[in-house]
């Protein structure tokens, strides 16, 4: 992959959460990866994260492939970092015209065992930070005339299972936050979509799936039978984010190798 002026993102300017983990030559998270897949199409991008080594090493990555980037400190759970990473890009690169709200947090407890910090930790960094993305970008987007906000949920916000009850909830709560704001900012032609990963082997699930207890039985409830890669996921964004998706809102984009199909 390398500089590019061109493309399907040709002229729009993006903001990306959680892309810290978009080291070359190392595994990518959903944040990194759809960065790289923004830039390849010729978009403009700020990496938002709190993670300031691997997010500036991200970054660096992307300027020596001939890319636009920054990084700016992100902590999703903060309104006073959403409006800094908002003015930071709106000044940059003069507009805001994409909003994937990546970072998120999941733990694996039950429902009888969700504490009051598994619920907060869960309830944070998902639906409320997924507010503040909306309620921060959506001025520089009505500005621009339109926008393109994509906010990641997972299975997990469509179906159950055995553990992770305060994940569920709080991915649930976001997809109806996509449909909500897709119906209420529609008249701004800003257009709200949710991406609905399975099983995925990303930097933060690395060591998760070298567990074969952990790995094993989930990978047998899918019936295309393997782990997505971040790779795999980086081209809804990239669709959601462009022209080609101009009448998609409020929708729920599924890649789970089959697995809610059952
Ligand atoms: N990995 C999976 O199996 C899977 C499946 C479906 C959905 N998801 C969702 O995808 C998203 C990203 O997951 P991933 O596995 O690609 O993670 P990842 O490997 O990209 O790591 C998460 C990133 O988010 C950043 N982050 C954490 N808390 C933050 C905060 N408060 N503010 C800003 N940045 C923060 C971390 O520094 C890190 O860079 C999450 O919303 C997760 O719930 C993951």
């Amino acid at each position: 992959m390398d500089g590019s002026t061109t493309g399907r993102l040709s002229g729009k300017v993006a903001l990306v959460t959680g892309g810290a983990q978009g080291r070359r030559g190392r595994k990518h998270g959903f944040g990194g990866a759809t960065s790289w897949a923004f830039c390849a199409e010729g978009a403009r991008v700020v990496i938002g994260d709190i993670d300031e080594e691997n997010g500036r090493a991200t970054v660096s990555d992307l300027v020596g492939a001939g890319f636009e980037a920054q990084f700016v400190h992100l902590d999703v759970t903060s309104r006073e970092d959403w409006e800094r990473a908002v003015n930071l890009t709106a000044q940059r690169y003069g507009r805001v015209d994409i909003l994937a709200s990546i970072a998120g947090y999941g733990d694996k407890f039950d429902v009888m065992e969700v504490d009051d910090r598994s619920f907060d930790l869960n309830f944070d960094r998902n639906p409320r930070a997924m507010f503040y993305g909306i309620q921060s970008v959506v001025p520089e987007m009505r500005r621009a005339g339109g926008g393109s906000i994509i906010q990641m949920a997972s299975i997990n916000g469509l179906v159950g299972s055995t553990s992770s009850a305060a994940y569920h909830a709080a991915k649930g709560a976001v997809r109806l936050i996509v449909k909500a704001a897709a119906i209420q900012l529609a008249p701004d032609k800003i257009r709200v979509n949710g991406v609905f990963p399975g099983y995925a082997d990303t930097v933060s699930t690395n060591d998760m799936w070298l567990d074969p207890e952990m790995r094993e039985p989930r990978l047998a409830r899918v019936p295309m039978g393997e782990l997505i890669m971040a790779e795999d996921v980086a081209p809804a964004f990239v669709y959601l984010a462009s022209d080609e998706a101009r009448w998609v809102t409020g929708s729920e984009l599924v890649i789970d190798g089959g697995m809610t199909a059952q």
